[in-house]
């Protein structure tokens, strides 16, 4: 049976098919063609099947992030199948997931080559969405640092004096790796992406319940409850939560909205600055 007929679609690519990309996926995806890419063939043949089984339009790609020439591969995969009006990437690893390096290449490197290369194949008037994180906001880097991060092409990022001194865990490099989302965001808003008349946000979540914020709370005693209980939301959140503010930033009541970062985090980055919580 062929469920829809309409030729032309515009299409949806998620790089990191996670819990909270797909969240948002769903929010923005119907009657458009979705593209996942995840390094995970196990993750995707999974999520694939619940979003054909849930009625979208799903094809699939293997891509490592860590990769620039995958990720560019990725990105002509989704201009070839129709325009590309919508772009979210989630591909990420947290500090008890991998070693600082890693971080550092995952989710700071790789995440700039993704935002370079689909801002080469954007459609005017489409949007992308970088999830960061609130730890973007645990680790602040002086201004000066931060416009020389900007001004740094993505494959040299990783050699800045300031991050290699300064990454000196998983923790430290995730936090400032979330940080360079933020600026890397901002940088394309003004650059590559304005040139395609496009625009690029991204969201910094808080604590989030998915498989990797379990991998967290697995390792880091009671960090996490204690940061919870110091909250003015005093609770964690879902992905849908995530993702509905996703779906706005990515739609058309948020046009006006590009190069910055919406801060989702239940008032944990306020109890850290006005010291009701203590950052360990
Ligand atoms: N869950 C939280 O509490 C939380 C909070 C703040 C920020 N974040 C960030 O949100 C993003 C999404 O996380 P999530 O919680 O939805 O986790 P998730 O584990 O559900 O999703 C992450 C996805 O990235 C994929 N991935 C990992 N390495 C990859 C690679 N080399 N190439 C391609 N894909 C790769 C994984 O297979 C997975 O599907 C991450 O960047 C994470 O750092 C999560």
């Amino acid at each position: 049976m062929i469920f829809d007929r309409n030729e032309g679609k515009n299409v949806v690519a998620l790089l990191g098919a996670g819990s909270m990309g797909t969240a948002i996926v769903r929010r923005i995806a119907a009657g458009k063609k979705i593209l996942l890419g995840d390094i995970s063939a196990q993750n995707l043949e999974r999520v694939s099947n619940e979003l054909r089984y849930s009625g979208y339009d799903v094809e699939t790609c293997i891509v490592n992030a860590l990769e620039k020439e995958s990720i560019e591969a990725f990105a002509q995969k989704a201009a070839s199948l129709g325009e590309v009006t919508a772009f979210i990437d989630t591909a990420g690893a947290s500090p008890n997931q991998a070693q600082p390096e890693h971080i550092l290449r995952l989710d700071m490197v790789g995440t700039g080559y993704a935002v370079d290369a689909f801002g080469q194949v954007m459609a005017k008037g489409g949007a992308g969405l970088v999830i960061s994180s609130q730890t973007g906001y645990m680790f602040p880097i002086p201004n000066e640092i931060e416009l020389e991060i900007m001004r740094t092409p993505t494959e040299a990022l990783i050699d800045l004096p300031f991050i290699r001194e300064n990454a000196v865990n998983s923790g430290r490099a995730y936090m400032i790796a979330k940080r360079v989302n933020h600026l890397q965001a901002q940088k394309a808003a003004a650059t590559t992406w304005r040139e395609r008349r496009a625009r690029i946000n991204t969201i910094s979540p808080g604590i989030i319940v998915t498989p990797l914020a379990y991998d967290e709370f697995a390792a880091s005693g009671d960090n996490y409850q204690k940061m919870i209980d110091a909250s003015a939301a005093m609770r964690t959140a879902s992905s849908d939560e995530i993702a509905e503010v996703g779906a706005f930033l990515l739609g058309e009541h948020a046009t006006f909205i590009t190069g910055t970062d919406l801060l989702i985090d239940g008032g944990v980055i306020a109890s850290i600055r006005t010291g009701a919580y203590k950052l360990r």
